[in-house]
């Protein structure tokens, strides 16, 4: 007798697609994202992936991205720009009309998962071309992008087959934001930065995300909200790149309509949209929560349902409708673990609606065409 064998099938184990998978599989990829990269006794980033003082005669950095890994990119800019280094975010493909100027201690940052996306290999080549100093950020040994770059740092996620990244998205933001302190530490050269806070929190970072995805009411929330007409997200400093992730992995597999916002920008013009057909997903990161809060309760007030993303025990669990909570961590790290809730509540509702998960319609995994 013989037994067919589905590769793709075998490969997904336990679960029904690729991209439950591979949500499940965080704890997993971001401790070998960091390992031997932190450590919390010494409070120090052991990134040896680059020599003492590499980053020294920086002064300015630009991040080059698309799709998710604009979104790390964002996250990553956001944290150089708190640790006091200049920097901005950039889409690859506006790079060509809009690069800000470049000297020989710009330092460019291309962040890409595949290592083949073609607008992201142009922005690199202009930059290096303009004379820039570049690295390259990736999942993909041997890529396009890690052979092209100055230097290369690898997320080690391990292969993604769903084409909606999820594990690679947090191991960017994690290793991006590492990566930050590291540039900051070398500018200064002086003392490193107060880690105290961050390494540990990064250390539980696994240990965080498996409690957080044994008590998800994910299902729940998108069961309840699946006749919305239109789904925003928002939220604030770090909390940003976040609600923008979470809309865009809503749209790629739903094939519903959502939109990220920052807090602050829904009563510039969003407000008008809002109804209680509109789910408005509120993340919490702990920058500025209170005024975060006032934005939703604007919402609300429209009839909007609340969904409040933050640790039990937050003012927001208070006043919204919903709550899907996350564990206490440092403020560096919370817009993650609310975006695995929200990586979550996209693929519930995708499932619901009978969607092809993992292949998604007019979508291609990495894009290797202008
Ligand atoms: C495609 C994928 C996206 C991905 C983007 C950038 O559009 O569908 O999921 O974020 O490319 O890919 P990269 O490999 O450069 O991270």
């Amino acid at each position: 007798e013989t037994v067919e064998w589905d590769p793709e099938q075998a490969g997904k184990g336990e679960y029904d697609h690729f991209m439950l998978k591979e949500i499940n599989e965080q704890p997993t990829s971001l401790a070998q994202a960091i390992e031997g990269r932190v450590d919390s006794t010494t409070e120090r980033i052991a990134l040896s992936d680059f020599e003492p003082g590499t980053f020294e005669n920086v002064d300015s950095v630009q991040f080059v991205a698309c799709g998710t890994s604009y979104h790390a990119a964002l996250y990553g800019s956001l944290t150089l720009n708190q640790a006091g280094v200049q920097s901005t975010a950039l889409l690859a493909n506006e790079y060509s009309v809009s690069a800000p100027p470049i000297d020989d201690d710009t330092l460019v940052i291309a962040v890409t998962q595949s290592g083949e996306t073609a607008d992201t290999l142009n922005a690199l080549r202009r930059a290096d071309a303009e004379g820039a100093r570049t690295l390259t950020v990736t999942n993909v040994v041997g890529s396009t992008a890690a052979r092209e770059a100055d230097d290369t740092l690898f997320i080690r996620a391990g292969p993604e087959i769903g084409v909606a990244a999820t594990k690679t998205f947090s191991s960017q933001a994690v290793m991006l934001a590492l990566l930050g302190q590291r540039i900051a530490g070398d500018l200064r050269n002086g003392p490193p930065a107060d880690l105290e806070s961050l390494l540990p929190a990064l250390e539980s970072m696994p240990t965080d995300i498996d409690a957080l995805l044994d008590e998800s009411d994910a299902e729940t929330i998108a069961e309840r909200y699946r006749d919305s007409q239109s789904y925003f997200f928002i939220g604030r400093g770090l909390g940003f790149p976040v609600a923008l992730e979470g809309a865009l992995k809503f749209k790629e597999i739903t094939y519903e309509h959502a939109e990220g916002f920052a807090s602050g920008e829904l009563k510039h013009g969003p407000l008008a949209l809002v109804t209680p057909e509109t789910p408005v997903f509120a993340i919490f990161t702990g920058q500025e929560d209170e005024k975060t809060l006032k934005n939703a309760e604007e919402a609300q007030t429209r009839g909007a349902p609340v969904i409040a993303v933050c640790p039990d025990g937050h003012p927001a669990v208070e006043t919204a409708d919903e709550h899907l909570a996350i564990p206490d961590t440092d403020p560096e790290l919370a817009g993650l673990l609310a975006n695995v809730q929200l990586q979550l509540v996209s693929y519930y509702a995708a499932d619901l609606l009978g969607r092809p998960i993992d292949k998604p319609r007019n979508l291609a995994k990495s894009v290797t065409v202008e």
